[in-house]
């Protein structure tokens, strides 16, 4: 399975309000939409959409959410063998967007800390395989399977979100890190050194991309520094943008495109992510049309 996730899937309660509330403010939103979400599903929907063979592991409670959760995962057509279902209540997301696209997350982890690396087999992870991780599920299972996967090959990138302890030793097995820039700075502060990709990459000796919003992304490898611009959209909703940035970049590398041109890619992805509501991942055809 050439793209395989492990991490997060949520229900995303999703209300488009005014203005975010301020703490003990209560804010209407006329409705609000019940969508699939959790990092790690997003971004495995974004690698199956962009074209690539995915698989997904992570944990589900036996719910009425559960199906609301896996809901974007089935229709993308990623493998979920590997998916736990657990006595605990399936992750859930609150979402809340102003008009400016501007949004405030509030995540409910429930059964995505049941999430556990020995759901991935040892055959899964190999030299074919582009293992993509991020931070919604226990950190020692991120940095166990990280170690496995690195004695075995396989190509291992793990976004860093949201922002928090990473083992040493897993850091440094990565081929690629990617953070935003609250990310960069904050893992920056723990480093001790600059949060730009090529502070990070000096200090850790692994690939690092920063992900720079309007500004683009930058990349820093043992092949040199990669700039990236980014595509002018009219951004309603943020939420998901990364996911997608790093679910069409594990897709690309995985077609054996070169970094900078899966950044590109990943670029145009989350773009296209920014201009709808609610973490909805673009499809191959319409990351190619803005790519023109
Ligand atoms: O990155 C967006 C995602 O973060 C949402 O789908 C939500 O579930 C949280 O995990």
């Amino acid at each position: 399975m050439p793209v395989l996730v492990f991490g997060s899937v949520n229900a995303d309660l999703v209300f488009a309000l005014p203005v975010l509330p301020a703490p003990g403010e209560t804010v209407l939103a006329p409705g609000y939409a019940t969508l699939p979400g959790g990092k790690g599903a997003n971004q495995a929907v974004a690698a199956a959409q962009d074209g690539a063979p995915t698989a997904f592991a992570g944990a589900v409670g036996d719910d009425a959410l559960a199906e609301v959760a896996l809901r974007g995962l089935r229709e993308a057509g990623v493998e979920l063998g590997r998916l736990a279902w657990v006595p605990e209540p399936t992750g859930c997301a609150a979402i809340a967007v102003d008009r400016a696209g501007r949004n405030l997350i509030l995540g409910g982890s429930g059964a995505n800390q049941s999430a556990r690396a020995a759901q991935v087999e040892d055959a899964a992870l190999n030299p074919d395989t582009v293992l993509v991780l991020q931070r919604e599920v226990p950190a020692a299972e991120n940095a166990a399977l990280i170690l496995r996967a690195r004695a075995r090959g396989a190509r291992i990138l793990l976004n860093l979100a949201p922002a928090g302890e990473v083992a040493p030793e897993a850091l440094r097995a990565l081929d690629l890190l990617v953070a935003n820039e609250h990310e960069a700075a904050w893992l920056a502060g723990q480093l001790g050194c600059g949060a730009d990709a090529a502070s990070l990459h000096r200090a850790l000796g692994v690939g690092v991309a920063v992900t720079l919003g309007e500004a683009g992304a930058a990349a820093a490898t043992a092949a040199g520094p990669l700039r990236v611009p980014a595509f002018p959209v009219r951004a309603v909703d943020t939420t998901g943008a990364g996911d997608a940035w790093c679910g069409v970049l594990a897709a690309a590398l995985d077609r054996g495109l070169p970094l900078d041109a899966a950044m590109r890619r990943a670029s145009a992805a989350a773009a296209i992510a920014c201009t709808r509501p609610g973490a909805t991942m673009p499809r191959a055809a319409e990351t190619a049309a803005l790519l023109g």
